[in-house]
């Protein structure tokens, strides 16, 4: 499924799309690794942000999204980064040409249903020692995605529409990934968090969720229907919901997200 990217809807709110990534890979404790993967690098700027911290390292970005990967060169001018157009399900690790140290995933591989097949894969790859950090939303029964469900389910669109929306089936509980990663040799340290984020506290938007779910879980929406009236009706039933559903307060409106975590350390072999 290939869902049209856009890079500056994906930037707004930006310092809470950033925070599980800081809190992931403030988890791998990598001190000197050669070479980086940053797997689903959107627009790149949490890729540089890899480059800034280890300065020494090659650092590669892969994304299936020509438009994000467009982002990313042009906040990259000195070529510090190798940004790799594929699709993860293709792209086989062997073509980096040498073991990988760090491997990090942050928001992807929810739209991957065959993850937790090229995870094996994907940890083979790592040098003895090397890290595996992952990052996937798990919010797929709160009203921001029932409420998807619900007006596709109204829309004359339905037929086309709910077959492309995230049920969450491709992300598994946290227990999953310990079990594979720890099968696979690894020391592994797995949790959850739910951000309790407060959007547009300035009252700059009349629907910050929708705003929201515009860079990500709409984008399936999007794709289908893409009659300007047909999607503003679409739009207006949707927003009324969510309206409903995450009231402003005085200070904002308060989105609870989860989100599942899994770091993993591969053993090292004897010392
Ligand atoms: C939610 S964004 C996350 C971007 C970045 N990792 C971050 O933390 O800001 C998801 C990214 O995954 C990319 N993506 C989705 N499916 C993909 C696939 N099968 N292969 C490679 N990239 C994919 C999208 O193009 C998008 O840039």
């Amino acid at each position: 499924m290939t869902e049209t990217w856009d890079p500056e809807q994906y930037e707004k709110f930006r310092d809470q799309r950033r925070r599980p990534f800081a809190d992931l890979t403030a988890r791998v404790a990598a001190r000197r690794p050669e070479v980086v993967l940053d797997l689903g690098c959107g627009a790149g700027a949490a890729t540089l942000g890899l480059a800034q911290r280890w300065p020494d390292a090659r650092i590669i970005g892969v994304d299936s999204s020509a438009e994000m990967l467009d982002r990313a060169r042009g906040a990259d001018p000195g070529e510090r980064v190798e940004w790799v157009l594929s699709d993860v399900e293709s792209w086989d690790p062997a073509q980096v040409g040498a073991k990988v140290d760090v491997i990090i995933s942050n928001s992807l591989l929810q739209w991957v249903p065959s993850h937790l097949k090229l995870i094996p894969d994907w940890v083979t790859a790592l040098s003895p020692g090397g890290w595996f950090a992952m990052q996937v939303p798990a919010n797929f029964n709160a009203p921001s995605h029932t409420l998807l469900r619900d007006a596709a389910m109204e829309s004359p669109r339905a037929a086309a529409l709910l077959p492309r929306l995230a049920r969450g089936e491709a992300v598994s509980e946290p227990a999953a990934y310990l079990f594979l990663l720890a099968g696979l040799g690894c020391d592994v340290d797995t949790w959850e968090t739910t951000y309790h984020h407060v959007l547009d506290p300035a009252g700059q938007h009349s629907d910050p969720v929708l705003e929201w779910t515009r860079g990500t879980a709409l984008l399936p929406v999007f794709d289908v229907l893409k009659d300007e009236r047909e999607r503003a009706d679409f739009l207006a039933t949707y927003g009324q919901a969510l309206l409903r559903a995450y009231p402003r307060t005085p200070f904002g409106t308060v989105f609870a997200f989860r989100r599942i975590f899994a770091v993993a350390h591969k053993y090292a072999g004897p010392d």
